[in-house]
């Protein structure tokens, strides 16, 4: 009899936490390494967040809280789904989690069943597809090339929905890509969408916030209202106020699936961290400059990144709307040679290669379901992405 249950064969450890890792060891042994793989802001987490942490701590406030989070917290999510989102939701329709990715998770294991589908488009967040195998489930992939802008059609979606597809995942702007859906785009889906019943959107809004000149961040149940009974509007503190260690998400839905997903957390982490969330509440309800501070430095930082990579021959690096991610393709490098006469025919090769002749630590687009990519995660101060590119740059010209 195995020790390891069934359901881990087809789950695989987080590429970009392996690549990161890597990363990590080589720089423990004295390599000059730059880690543009992990998918965190550099900055850290606005002093009042911090302060309202510590105050949390010196109250007293660090007992077990109610599983689906504190009311102070749930209420300061409400105003900020009204505000930025103009959408409604009751305390009853919002639960609090340890990250985006424990909501996530508790909203596939409360709703998959073995044999039923789940739409993923590609390239995708890393997790998706392997949360959906841990739930039983299976992730159908939905391609979305470059030609696309990475963007899901009407067309693609209409044709991947059958009777047993449960969940559209939706991601914008997205990881890896920095693609974001404007809302005549994000129309054209949810009009497929309301023919379908039977299919919920579990919209992933993690980078809302990170959104450039030009592009107005939407979510689906505000472009069309009468999904609202089937989305769930998946966000967080981490990307938005730099708070990735502390480890808040939150999602609004409808009270039957918030209920499923209460009882789920309830029987595994009880709570979120209760000094988290009120620092997530100062975070929601506090001055938000933050929010425009980072913004002007990741748009300063996608130029910067987006015209270095394009500058060098054999990447072809696309203009993202959001995030603090590009997706470039090395379609034009694909089959030379590194000095040493290793092939790059893949990706895959293409990063692990660069990061043992440079220190230049990217991620390998198979990792996010669409070849041949790589995604450079650009928060990271200037000098040190001019530096990156620079020998992302001599790797190129060394390759023949
Ligand atoms: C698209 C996307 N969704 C969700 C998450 C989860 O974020 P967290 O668990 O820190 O809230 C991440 C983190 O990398 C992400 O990139």
């Amino acid at each position: 009899m195995a020790f390891l249950a069934d359901r881990l064969a087809a789950v695989k450890p987080s590429p970009t936490l392996v690549i990161t890792a890597r990363a990590g060891a080589l720089k423990r042994e004295g390599h000059d390494v730059i880690a543009l793989s992990a998918g965190e802001p550099d900055f850290d987490t606005p002093a009042h967040i911090g302060a309202a942490g510590k105050a949390a701590i010196d109250a007293g406030k660090t007992r077990y809280t109610a599983p689906d989070g504190i009311v102070e917290l749930k209420e300061a999510i409400a105003r900020k789904f009204k505000r930025e989102n103009d959408l409604e939701y009751g305390l009853n329709q919002i639960i609090v989690g340890t990250g985006g990715k424990q909501v996530l998770f508790n909203a596939l294991l409360a709703t998959l069943n073995p044999g039923d589908e789940v739409l993923i488009p590609a390239p995708y967040w890393v997790s998706y597809p392997d949360i959906v195998e841990l739930c039983g489930a299976k992730p159908v992939i939905l391609p979305c090339p470059a030609e696309q802008g990475f963007k899901l059609t009407a067309a693609a979606l209409n044709a991947a929905i059958k009777p047993k597809t449960k969940w559209l995942i939706f991601n914008s702007p997205s990881n890896p890509t920095g693609a974001g859906y404007s809302a005549a785009e994000l129309k054209l889906l949810t009009d497929v969408l309301l023919a379908h019943p039977h299919v919920w959107i579990l919209t992933d809004d993690m980078y809302e916030h990170i959104a450039f000149p030009g592009f107005e961040f939407v979510t689906p149940a505000q472009v069309e209202p009468r999904l609202i009974d089937r989305t769930l509007t998946l966000n967080g503190v981490s990307k938005a106020y730099a708070m990735t260690g502390w480890r808040i998400g939150y999602a609004g839905g409808p009270k039957a699936l918030i209920d499923a997903m209460r009882m789920v957390q309830g029987q595994s982490t009880t709570n979120p961290s209760s000094i988290s969330q009120w620092a997530a509440v100062a975070a929601l309800d506090g001055p938000q400059d933050y929010i425009a501070e980072s913004c002007a430095a990741f748009l300063r930082r996608r130029n910067l990144v987006v015209a270095a990579l394009n500058a060098i021959k054999g990447i072809d690096c696309p203009l993202p709307e959001g995030a603090f991610y590009v997706y470039p393709s090395i379609a034009g490098l694909i089959g030379k040679r590194t000095p040493a006469g290793v092939e790059i025919a893949t990706d895959e090769d293409f990063v692990r290669e660069l990061l043992e002749a440079t220190g230049v630590a990217v991620v390998h687009g198979a990792a996010f379901g669409l070849s041949p990519h790589f995604r450079v995660s650009y928060a990271a101060a200037d000098e040190v992405l001019a530096d990156a590119c620079a020998r992302i740059a001599k790797f190129c010209k060394d390759l023949a």
